[in-house]
């Protein structure tokens, strides 16, 4: 089986990646991705002698890219693409169109053109929108998405719903709700606080605090992908989470108590725009249709990742100092993004 995994050297890429080759020895992975910021390869520097595993810095919204990839034959498209970051989406909303709707149209074409078996869309459960103290997202719940960023993933979702239902287009849309786990870029909360507490800087935490996210190890996301990839019943939504709510500020307080640092690093700063309150997943179709259940509680889970970046500082400098993209423009000449290219 040949897989197109496109966003691959980014945080959940590559850990799929690096998940499949070890789960599937007979697998083939093409890895296509831009090389954004967010792409990072030294991310992949463990299966650099794979032969297994293909790398190829195209961007999904070029069709001729796209086109010339799809040529050399694929079973599965797996999209893990995007720009994916809400505060970055809140200030220049322009780029998460053209990734998340437009290069996943661009996909789905030559997905379609090449009678590919599967295209998986992995999505968020930010596209329902923001819950109340009470209820959990369901596949049935109405897309009400707030920010930029999850109204172009639903936008993508809407686009895969339809080359199914227009064209027959094998697919499946999974949802899932935040991740953590090795590789995270320190944009996103839990590397940012471990990224700064480091430091002895100060952690911003936005308005209140009190913000819930529902949060699963990245390697429980992996596995749910591989099953639904396989097994998933064409044309369905699966919505992926572990039950594990919890508010901003308790993170901030579990990521600072086991680093030893003090509370006193901890600054509420302005909210963000349209921040929505509460993310809380059902995921009652995903075990028991495919008896998915996730293996890392929390608690363990949480002390494993602040030790993995521990063990990786030299990862989590190069990232901070820009370094992790000097061996992509030796390798691959000019970075996308450069103001001459
Ligand atoms: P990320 O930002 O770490 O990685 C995204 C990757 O996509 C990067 O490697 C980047 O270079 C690449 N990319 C961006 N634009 C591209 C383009 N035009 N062509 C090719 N590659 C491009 O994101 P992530 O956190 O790993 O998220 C991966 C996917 O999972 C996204 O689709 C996101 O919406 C979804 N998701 C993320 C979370 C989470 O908590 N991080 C939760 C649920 C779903
Ligand atoms: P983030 O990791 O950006 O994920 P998302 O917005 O996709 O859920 O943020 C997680 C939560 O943490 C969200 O409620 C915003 C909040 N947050 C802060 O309070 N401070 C920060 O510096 C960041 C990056 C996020």
């Amino acid at each position: 089986m040949k897989i197109l995994v496109t966003g691959g050297a980014g945080f959940i890429g590559s850990n799929f990646v690096l998940y499949m080759l070890q789960e599937h020895p007979t697998y083939d992975i093409i890895n296509v991705d831009a090389l954004t910021y967010a792409g990072n390869l030294e991310n992949l520097k463990s299966i650099e002698s794979n032969i297994r595993h293909t790398f190829i810095q195209a961007d999904i919204a070029d069709v001729q890219q796209m086109e010339n990839i799809f040529a050399q034959g694929i079973d599965v498209v797996v999209n893990f693409a995007a720009e994916s970051h809400v505060d970055r989406s809140i200030l220049s909303p322009d780029v998460f169109v053209r990734t998340n709707v437009m290069g996943t149209q661009v996909l789905l074409d030559a997905a379609k053109k090449y009678q590919i078996t599967k295209f998986l869309q992995v999505s968020t459960d930010e596209v329902y929108g923001s819950l109340g103290p009470t209820g959990l997202f369901t596949e049935e719940t109405p897309l009400m998405p707030n920010s930029p960023y999850s109204a172009s993933k639903a936008g993508g979702d809407l686009l895969v719903r339809a080359y199914h239902e227009t064209f027959g287009l094998p697919v499946n849309i999974t949802r899932c709700s935040n991740n953590y786990g090795p590789f995270q870029f320190p944009e996103k909360l839990i590397p940012l606080i471990i990224a700064r507490a480091l430091n002895n800087e100060a952690i911003p935490v936005y308005g209140d605090g009190l913000n819930i996210r529902d949060w699963l190890y990245v390697e429980d996301h992996c596995r749910a992908i591989d099953l639904v990839m396989h097994q998933g019943r064409s044309g369905e939504v699966y919505n992926i989470g572990g039950n594990n709510e919890r508010t901003n500020i308790h993170i901030v307080e579990t990521v600072l108590e086991q680093l030893g640092k003090p509370a006193s690093l901890i600054q509420y700063v302005q909210d963000r725009l349209g921040h929505d309150r509460r993310y809380g997943i059902d995921p009652t179709k995903l075990q028991t249709e495919l008896g998915w259940k996730p293996v890392h509680h929390f608690e363990t889970g949480i002390k494993e990742t602040i030790n993995w970046y521990l063990n990786h500082q030299d990862w989590m400098a190069r990232v901070q100092s820009g370094a992790y993209q000097d061996d992509v423009k030796l390798q691959y000449g000019k970075q996308v993004g450069d103001s001459d290219v």
